[in-house]
């Protein structure tokens, strides 16, 4: 395996809106190479604990070695964020980060097939759990469904143009490697003048549905929540503008000042009022500075949104 390099965004920035401290108790969802979780455990000396979850065993491996001078003070589980609540008791954490998406190395490593930038098979998949690969949807799907999905998971203006030029290239042969999509994707919308590569949306789109990551980002928002003690504290990094709605809505939902039962509607006759449960600590999310964009290019779309629980 190539060394594991990620360089950490926002890492002072997520410290800081924690305030980790001794004898607490802290969860990273996403440890990666386990850079906020060092940080976080460096911070809680001499004995606070950290929980560190990854879908991706060799996210794992990486973070494990990292780690490993913490000893007892680190568990690190396989799994998705969304299971939490089977790791963790309800009420009894004092922070909690998620750095959402892929890490350099997952989007480096050619074999994964994340990026158009090497050439890979056309998979995509964080964890190693199986399921239906990049490839497959891109070969399976009609054009209107591609054309839906990268609409509404990519932001894509040239969605039905894409999805079309997909559906008459797999006729003569099959579209397997990143390669192959990103050249096909580049005629069909050539560069003109932007910076990011025209594939980069079309890639997003799918990576995000390969994996259900909006899906999974409510469901792991919400076991967070359950998890958090009152007063606990929640650092969330989004990268872009679909992870930006989810985290959002949870926002919206949990700082409002009523309830809505259960699989009701959220209309006036079915609204209990409450107190809101949550203060965001920043009126806007936090974004790098400069020296940081500066040093590391991929922070430039990192919003930190940091929020706190308010006693029930
Ligand atoms: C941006 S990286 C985190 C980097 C880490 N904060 C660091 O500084 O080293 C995101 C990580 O989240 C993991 N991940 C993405 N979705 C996940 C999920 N649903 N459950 C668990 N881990 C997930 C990825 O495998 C990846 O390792």
């Amino acid at each position: 395996m190539a060394a594991f390099v990620h360089t950490p965004v926002l890492l002072r920035e997520v410290v800081g809106g924690l305030q980790p401290r001794a004898g607490g108790h802290y969860v990273d969802m996403t440890v990666g190479g386990g850079n906020h979780a060092e940080a976080i455990l460096e911070a809680s000396a001499p004995d606070g604990t950290l929980l560190g979850v990854d879908c991706d065993p060799e996210a794992l491996a990486a973070a494990r070695q990292r780690l490993a001078r913490f000893g007892n003070r680190v568990e690190l589980r396989e799994g998705s964020f969304a299971r939490l609540g089977e790791w963790v008791a309800p009420g009894s954490c004092d922070g909690i980060v998620a750095d959402l998406g892929v890490s350099a190395h997952q989007l480096e490593t050619a074999g994964r097939g994340f990026s158009f930038l090497h050439d890979g098979p056309l998979d995509m998949r964080l964890s190693g759990a199986g399921g239906p690969t990049a490839a497959d949807l891109v070969n399976r799907m009609s054009a209107p469904e591609l054309a839906h999905l990268f609409a509404t998971l990519g932001d894509e203006p040239r969605a039905r143009a894409i999805a079309r030029a997909i559906v008459r290239e797999r006729e003569r042969a099959p579209i397997v490697s990143t390669r192959q999509l990103a050249a096909l994707v580049e005629r069909v919308a050539p560069r003109r003048g932007q910076t990011t590569h025209p594939a980069t949306r079309v890639f997003l789109a799918l990576r995000l549905a390969v994996n259900d990551e909006l899906g999974v980002l409510e469901q792991g928002l919400q076991a967070a929540w359950r998890a958090l003690r009152p007063l606990g504290r929640l650092a969330v990094i989004t990268f872009h503008g679909g992870e930006v709605r989810v985290v959002r809505r949870f926002l919206r939902e949990h700082e409002r000042a009523y309830e809505v039962p259960p699989g009701q509607a959220d209309v006036p006759e079915f609204r209990r009022p409450c107190s809101p449960r949550l203060r965001r600590l920043t009126r806007r999310p936090v974004v790098p500075g400069t020296a940081e964009l500066a040093a590391n290019p991929r922070a430039r779309s990192a919003q930190l949104w940091l929020m706190e629980k308010l006693a029930g």
